[in-house]
């Protein structure tokens, strides 16, 4: 009697599962596939070998078979299953982001877009009333020379009136000879020589800008803060004419309710010089921590131009006169919305910036 074809499934089988349990990737599977369960595989020719079998011994042989290929087949869709899950895991775990690998984008929709600052709002302002009021625009650097800051403002080196402006100096030739700006005033200085150069009087100009101190901010200060300047060079000016420009300017910007006055005081450019001071508006007059309990706040200063000044950049003193005035910017933003501390306007406090949009 011949040995039975399939004296070998058992073992076969075994050694097939062994193969599928050892598959250790999806590749290693694909390419094993058509030994396993294709045509050319072990199973496919035992069941050829079985038509050597007598017909009654052929179907129970088959059963048989059939019955080993499903177990393998089953094994091996169960490998394949397993090996992808594995792939998965290990194709996740490559492309898992560190923190830090991944900037989120946190800006909400609509996304706000900010808006110009108090200060650029109240320059603006101050332009404009002065341009309603005949006054021509003009800007001027914010380093200069000791010369355009100080000498050609009579106010020659080593004065005592340099004490009223505590100096940046930048470290540029000479030193001590080039500065941030103390004061808008310089401008004017470029101003009246340009003029002068071309034969272009009379002047009726503001400059606004930025301007520099060696200051310690306070309720009423910074070290970095903005003036608006003015300069009328002209025939026949008074007195009359430069308090009449402020007052003029004080009941346009601030409304009739706020009262401004005129001081006397010094500056060496003009002679005379005056304080121009306006209403304390935390306090309305009564008198309050910015205010140092005066009840006025100082804007600036102002006065008729010293001959001395005029003389500096070659115009005719006797010809030519004029006033000039110079006043922080921030400080009316400040007293027209009643901010009780400057310093609230670098602090970028956007609660605070917001309100002015
Ligand atoms: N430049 C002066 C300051 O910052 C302010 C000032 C006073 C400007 C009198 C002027 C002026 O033009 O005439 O302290």
């Amino acid at each position: 009697m011949s040995t039975s074809p399939l004296a070998d499934l058992p073992h076969e089988t075994a050694r097939l599962l062994e193969e599928i349990a050892a598959l250790a990737s999806l590749e290693q599977l694909r390419d094993i596939e058509p030994s396993i369960l294709g045509k050319r595989s072990v199973l496919s020719s035992l069941q050829k070998s079985l038509g050597v079998l007598a017909p009654e011994d052929r179907r129970d042989a088959g059963a048989q078979l059939q019955g080993a290929r499903r177990v393998v087949e089953a094994a091996f869709e169960a490998r394949r299953s397993d090996l992808a899950a594995l792939a998965r895991a290990a194709l996740l775990e490559s492309d898992r982001l560190e923190l830090g690998d991944v900037v989120v984008n946190a800006v909400r929709w609509p996304a706000s877009v900010g808006h110009p600052s108090l200060v650029a709002v109240t320059q603006r302002e101050l332009e404009d009333v002065f341009v309603a009021m005949g006054f021509t625009v003009s800007e001027g650097p914010e380093v200069e020379s000791d010369w355009y800051n100080f000498e050609a403002l009579n106010i020659p080196p080593a004065h005592p009136a340099r004490g009223m402006w505590d100096t940046f100096y930048v470290e540029l030739g000479e030193p001590e000879t080039v500065v941030l700006r103390t004061h808008t005033s310089p401008t004017q200085v470029h101003l009246k020589e340009a003029a002068a150069l071309h034969g272009s009087l009379p002047i009726h100009a503001v400059m606004p800008g930025r301007c520099f101190r060696r200051d310690t901010p306070d309720a009423r200060h910074l070290a970095t803060f903005h003036q608006i300047e003015g300069l009328v060079v002209d025939r026949g000016i008074a007195f009359s004419d430069l308090a009449g420009v402020i007052e003029t300017f004080t009941r346009a910007y601030f409304g009739p309710d706020i009262e401004s006055r005129l001081r006397p005081a010094f500056f060496p450019f003009t002679e005379p010089s005056a304080e121009f001071e306006v209403t304390c508006t935390i306090c309305r007059g009564a008198g309050c921590r910015t205010c140092s309990q005066t009840g006025w706040i100082e804007l600036g200063g102002c006065g008729m131009l010293d001959p001395a000044v005029l003389d500096a950049v070659g115009i005719d003193g006797d010809e030519w006169s004029g006033f000039a005035f110079g006043f922080g910017i921030d400080r009316c933003a400040q007293m027209r919305h009643q901010i009780a501390d400057m310093r609230a306007l670098i602090d970028n406090d956007t609660r605070f910036l917001r309100q002015f949009s």
